[in-house]
């Protein structure tokens, strides 16, 4: 069953039911200033950090769900009704909400009369336009009255949930009805003593009135849904003073039969410096001048219409870099559009603001931004470039991290915890991701702090040698590196030992072991480890890099010799030094992270898909055997069904969800990686299929959660809810699906010496192009591809045929023609 439908052309899914089985949402914002935005106008926007800069509220958890947002309720001669659908709830004649890349865009019609909203965020301001457009489709003339709506968040969202003593008398606002614009309300609470920010909301159009007190414009026992003043049809001119500010605009039109009318709404953030802070000598009055800049240039529907195009233009040009055309519609939407947006989202937030993640939990992760990077880099590289330098800037000097850091702040902190002994290795993951894209080798130059400390600066491939020495300088009795708090899987918590209700697994105090070891990091020692080596040769220290190999072979041979359970790759060991994912043990028998990425990394792989005594093709089958799905791959089986003290979070889940037996979707790709890497892109395409929402759009019902965005969790197998999705958006599926997509499966990825063409995808898809944008040149490829197991394509390229799959990298500006056969 589907709740709508994709619009390729434009780039869009149009929901077309407000009865989502979820709220279904998408992003507005690229660069400092994001609003969340569900198909009901639900949502919150935020400056640069969801926790400390938050504009707007919104309330997780709630009763009706999805309470809170940007509402525009329309009284048509004492009819209400809300066209967003929320909050008021009244039945609409049409409803359709279309989210774009970058905008959402909410239609509603009732009675006559249509209203059609566009938001969006403009490319390089601190603002959310909202463009209305109110169209009269009866046959008689309309005076309708409207009353916009927002409520202010107090800045820092967790003060603002919990403080009441002090926030409920703190509110201030000021009211603007003649501004040079229309009308504007101003949001300054704290705003008179250290703070030098204020939010805007302003309307282009001349009010009748206007609300800033929450309980006089909804009244005090009523809902969002009631409010007072919309089906009283007359603002009250309220000014809040503590208790809750809010912006209601009241506006009139009157609309002959056909007319429509436009009006241009901005909730916007403005920093005033502090020397330019007041208007006045007393210091009581804002300065808003910056404000009045910024309506300024959206007072008319044509600079609004103006800055969607630049919008839409920016789009078209980032997703020119990667396009495939391959007959497969959802393949090709999926690559073409939603994944490749979904990387922009999920670098610019990493796990802080979602449905899920409430903005207060979470800032920017160390481990979750390096992977982030993977999906993003080739869009801007620029940016990636930045973020290389502020996550790194975090790092230890003995080349440990924070596990987080704040976005306003940039500096880490243990809020989320410490001591994860994968987190160094992901840094060189994202490096050399960058360096094969680009090639900018100025970047291990750069230099950067450790724990942001001034003076500590080292070149930041100093950085990269101390993650490396990190996993070398912490090892356990086999060889194999020490897991810390956890590696890769947070609710992996090997000393953990806690027997305190509600006590974080993630910060709590761990015990001192020097035993418990990890086959994943091993595995990603190997990978990265490789990585590293080929960076240090190419800074000319081939010293370096000849003993990082060594050390790579040595721990190459340490996961055959003891991470090897005879069908498939070991977990790790325990504190007491007993192994985890064997088939020894009733529960928790195998485990796919170490299978996918040990032959990501090329541990144990033989002579290709018919060598089936190879470790790496034992793996894969039994991971096929006991792991897989038709909704995916489940994280391990069987689940754990009680807990297990020496094993930590993972088995605190119910079975079959999250990290105890869920399909984890972040891992999946890991293993779609590992089947072209022993030459199975049939199967490949097939385990990618499965986990990728425009796939499982048709039964919408069962995955619940939006079909253009992966989620973190789809219920295992051992679930009573096994197919239902959790977590959309912020996850690092979406990086590592692009990147098994586009790399692997279609085969098109920066080498270091050139653009390397491996399709890996199978015989479903027999023919494709891709135009890649790499380092400024074109790469036009032809793949002819008949799906035979084990096959490795020919490459002509320009017309002359060439050795083996790596394409030197052009100058740029050129065009390349390359024709793959296999
Ligand atoms: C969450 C975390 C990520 C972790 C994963 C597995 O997605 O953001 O850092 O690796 O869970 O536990
Ligand atoms: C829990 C979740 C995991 C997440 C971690 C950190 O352990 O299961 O997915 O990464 O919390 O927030």
């Amino acid at each position: 069953m589907r709740f709508g439908h994709f619009d390729d052309e434009a780039r869009e899914y149009v929901i077309t039911t407000p009865h989502t089985p979820y709220p279904w949402i998408n992003y507005l914002g690229s660069e400092e200033f994001f609003s969340l935005i569900s198909h009901q106008a639900g949502g919150y926007s935020f400056y640069r950090d969801a926790r400390l800069r938050r504009l707007t509220r919104y309330r997780y958890n709630n009763i009706p769900t999805d309470a809170g947002g940007r509402y525009l309720y329309v009284n048509d001669g004492g009819d209400v009704w809300t066209p967003s659908w929320l909050p008021v709830k009244a039945d609409l004649d049409h409803f359709e909400t279309r989210h774009g890349l970058g905008y959402t865009r909410i239609t509603g019609e009732r009675g006559g009369l249509r209203v059609s909203t566009l938001f969006f965020v403009p490319l390089g301001e601190n603002a959310e336009v909202q463009k209305v457009t109110v169209t009269n489709t009866s046959g008689a003339a309309k005076s309708v009255k409207l009353f916009s709506f927002a409520e202010f968040c107090l800045w820092n969202a967790q003060d603002d949930q919990t403080n009441y003593q002090r926030n409920l008398s703190i509110g201030e606002v000021e009211v603007e009805l003649d501004s040079p614009h229309g009308a504007a309300i101003y949001h300054k609470t704290e705003y008179r003593e250290r703070r030098d920010h204020f939010a805007v909301y302003g309307v282009n159009a001349p009010v009748v009135g206007f609300d800033t007190d929450r309980d006089s414009f909804v009244g005090p026992y009523n809902s969002l849904g009631e409010a007072a003043v919309p089906f009283a049809g007359r603002a009250t001119g309220s000014v809040a003073s503590g208790w809750y500010p809010i912006a209601s605009h009241a506006l009139e039109l009157e609309l002959a039969p056909g007319e429509s009318r436009d009006l241009v709404l901005v909730l916007g953030y403005v920093e005033n410096p502090d020397e330019e802070k007041w208007a006045d000598d007393a210091k009581q009055v804002i300065n808003k001048s910056r404000a009045h800049e910024l309506l300024g240039r959206f007072a008319t529907s044509e600079q609004v219409d103006d800055a969607f195009e630049a919008l839409r233009a920016y789009w078209t040009e980032l997703l020119s870099t990667y396009a495939v055309h391959s007959g497969d519609e959802k393949l090709d939407r999926t690559i073409n559009i939603w994944n490749q947006y979904q990387c922009m989202v999920t670098f610019n937030m990493s796990r802080s603001a979602s449905y899920f993640e409430t903005g207060i939990g979470r800032g920017m992760g160390f481990r979750d931004s390096n992977q982030d990077l993977l999906g993003f880099v080739h869009l801007v590289p620029e940016r990636a470039r930045e973020r290389i330098i502020d996550i790194a800037s975090t790092q230890f000097p003995d080349g440990s991290a924070y596990h987080q850091y704040q976005p306003l702040t940039k500096r880490g902190n243990n809020d989320i915890g410490s001591g994860f002994n994968d987190d160094p290795l992901w840094l060189i993951a994202g490096v050399a991701g960058y360096l094969r894209e680009t090639g900018d080798f100025t970047i291990l130059d750069e230099p950067v702090p450790f724990d942001n400390e001034p003076g500590t600066e080292v070149p930041l491939f100093e950085h990269l040698t101390r993650s490396f020495q990190f996993t070398l300088d912490n090892r356990g009795p086999h060889g194999l590196p020490l897991i810390g708090r956890a590696d890769w899987n947070d609710c992996l918590n090997l000393n953990c030992f806690s027997t305190t209700p509600g006590e974080s697994f993630q910060t709590t105090e761990n015990k001192a072991g020097g035993v418990a070891e990890s086959v994943f990091i091993a595995a990603q020692f190997v990978l990265y480890g490789t990585e590293y080596a080929e960076i240090a040769e190419r800074r000319g220290l081939s010293d370096v890099a000849a003993q990082a190999r060594e050390a790579v072979e040595e721990m190459r041979e340490a996961i055959l010799e003891h991470g090897w359970d005879g069908r498939w790759f070991l977990r790790a060991y325990d504190y007491f030094g007993n192994p985890i994912g064997t088939d020894a043990h009733p529960e928790g028998k195998i485990w796919i992270e170490p299978q996918g990425f040990a032959v990501m990394a090329g541990v144990g792989v033989g002579s290709g898909p018919d060598d089936v005594d190879s470790p790496a093709v034992k793996a894969l089958d039994s991971v096929h055997e006991m792991l897989a799905t038709d909704h995916g791959m489940v994280l391990q089986y069987p689940a754990y069904t009680s807990y297990q003290v020496h094993m930590g979070e993972v088995s605190t889940y119910p079975p079959g969800y999250k990290e105890n037996g869920g399909i984890f979707c972040h891992n999946n790709p890991w293993v779609i990686i590992a089947e072209t890497v022993v030459g199975r892109g049939g199967r490949a395409f097939d385990l990618f299929k499965r986990i990728t929402p425009a796939y499982r759009e048709d039964i919408s019902e069962v995955h619940r959660l939006e079909p253009y965005v992966y989620a973190q969790m789809i219920a295992g197998k051992e679930a009573p809810r096994h197919g239902e999705a959790k977590n959309s958006w912020l996850t690092g599926t979406a990086a590592w699906t692009f990147v098994a997509a586009s790399q692997y499966l279609l085969g098109v990825r920066p080498g270091w010496d050139g653009l390397i063409v491996d399709p890996q995808i199978g015989p479903e898809v027999p023919g494709y192009t891709v135009r890649r944008v790499a380092r400024g040149a074109t790469y036009e490829i032809t793949v002819r591809n008949s799906g035979e197991p084990g096959a490795r394509a020919r490459l002509v390229v320009d017309g002359e045929p060439i050795e083996g799959n790596e394409v030197p990298y052009a100058p740029a500006g050129a065009t390349v023609r390359i024709e793959a056969t296999l």
